[in-house]
């Protein structure tokens, strides 16, 4: 089906990896977009055209969008004219695997409190709530409305987000589906006639964002609001589940003498299965996965449920953090005094995202164990460095200087930089070249050659 599309004017409220893609996306594609963030010096940052997260692309297309974007501290600014509000702020977790929808009821109040009374509007919930979220944040915005005296025009949609910190905008601009859960058809409509240009391909792709080769048309998939909303929880958890699969299955591949990348590959090809998410290593960090699984699983507890297959992924994740610290203590035998060169800080690469990486696990428990740790890190060094200012780490601009004099290298984030590093002249700069590939990323016969002793996950 043909769709009209027509440009419509949105209002994004949060401007983190979400918010801010989602807002410049929509601006590329001819909608007039105003996104709105209360932290002045974020608006401030984003109407000089500067990136405020870093994510390949946005910066460039931040200046292609710019004359449908506009930026602001006041929800009021747009709102009174907007066709579609899109709710993209944080939804921390809580102390106890529970959602903190402080920031998400707030930006609901305002709406309430700011709507217009007669025109249409369509409150779209991007961030990644619990259950039951949708009609939470209309029952506030009737709060707010009968406050005012008045009933309001409006309905209220969930539609999940899928996008990978590192691809945010390929994500966005070539999604498998976009997912609305709604319960009123105009709202649908609204939403269907937004993302047109993405659901029929019908924009020039932008220099940053090429169109891949055989992409189909997304699907278009309309549910109940609470069907969307466990949509994002069962999405993450399987992807999670997926990996952690694969991580169970290196020890075995290990004790057997198998290699976990051709068991990969042979069950992948499966169609059922799927190739993606299985590259077995030190786990699965992020901002998403880690705190999905342990929300799905605190409303799991709220409603009786056992959920033993999250659960176990979750552990299994945890365990796959240890075995780096195992293999450490078997290669070196005394961990005590040993210089141990971490080599990649963030949770995956082409992100300074740190959020639950593996390496903020790893190196607490080296350090414990006595270790001198040396950390490297194309882009995250920095933010780790304020995330932990007090750590008795040394920050190496090199791989190079990584390795010089250490007993070890860990690498732990699968940075394309660590493909093109001279490995053949640096096992000799080491004190013992022992090297431990967290992601299977690099060659072990190569590095065998260069005189390493490479030990991957499963292989
Ligand atoms: C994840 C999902 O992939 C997105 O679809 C979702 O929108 C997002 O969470 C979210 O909920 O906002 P993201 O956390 O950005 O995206 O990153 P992924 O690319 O999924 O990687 C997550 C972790 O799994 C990384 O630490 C990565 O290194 C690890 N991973 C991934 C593996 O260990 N093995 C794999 O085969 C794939």
């Amino acid at each position: 089906m043909t769709v009209k599309s027509e440009k419509l004017a949105i209002t994004i409220v949060g401007t983190g990896y979400v918010g801010l893609t989602t807002g410049i996306a929509l601006a590329y594609l001819g909608h007039r977009v105003t996104c709105v963030d209360n932290n002045p010096e974020v608006v401030e940052k984003l109407k000089k055209g500067m990136a405020t997260i870093y994510e390949p692309g946005v910066e460039e297309l931040l200046v292609e969008a710019a004359a449908n974007l506009s930026f602001s501290e006041n929800l009021l600014d747009s709102l009174p004219d907007s066709d579609v509000v899109v709710i993209a702020v944080g939804t921390p977790a809580k102390y106890n695997g529970d959602t903190d929808l402080t920031y998400v009821e707030n930006v609901a109040r305002e709406i309430g409190a700011s709507i217009a009374p007669e025109k249409f509007l369509v409150v779209v919930n991007k961030s990644t709530v619990p259950i039951g979220t949708a009609s939470r944040v209309d029952t506030v915005i009737k709060e707010e409305l009968r406050k005012r005296g008045l009933e309001g025009n409006y309905s209220v949609a969930s539609n999940p987000e899928f996008l990978r910190e590192g691809a945010a905008l390929h994500d966005t601009f070539y999604p498998d589906r976009i997912v609305i859960g709604a319960n009123e058809l105009q709202a649908v409509n609204v939403l269907r006639q937004m993302y047109a240009p993405i659901l029929e391909q019908t924009f020039t792709p932008p220099r940053s964002a090429p169109r891949p080769e055989n992409y189909g048309m997304p699907a278009f998939v309309t549910t109940a609001p609470t069907s969307a909303e466990l949509i994002k929880y069962a999405s993450n958890a399987f992807l999670a589940m997926k990996i952690s699969f694969i991580n169970e299955f290196s020890g075995i591949a290990e004790r057997v003498g198998a290699d976990i990348r051709e068991v990969a590959k042979g069950i992948g090809l499966d169609k059922r299965i799927g190739s993606g998410f299985l590259n077995a290593g030190v786990g699965w960090g992020g901002s998403c996965f880690p705190k999905d699984t342990r929300s799905i699983l605190f409303t799991g507890k709220q409603y009786g449920v056992d959920m033993p297959i999250t659960s176990a992924a979750v552990e299994i994740n945890h365990k796959q953090r240890k075995r780096i610290v195992e293999k450490l203590q078997v290669a070196l035998k005394v961990i005590r005094g040993s210089t141990i060169g971490i080599l990649g800080l963030a949770f995956k690469p082409n992100t300074d995202d740190i959020r639950e990486s593996p390496a903020i696990e790893i190196i607490a428990e080296l350090l414990d164990m006595g270790a001198s740790i040396k950390v490297y890190d194309p882009v995250a060094l920095e933010n780790y460095r304020q995330h932990f200012p007090h750590q008795d780490i040394t920050y190496a601009s090199t791989v190079e200087e990584t390795a010089r004099e250490s007993d070890a290298l860990v690498l732990l984030t699968d940075w394309e930089h660590f493909l093109h590093v001279p490995w053949q002249d640096l096992a000799e700069t080491m004190r013992q070249a022992i090297f431990i590939d967290g992601r299977n990323y690099l060659s072990g016969e190569e590095m065998q050659n260069y005189g390493f002793t490479y030990l991957g996950i499963g292989c």
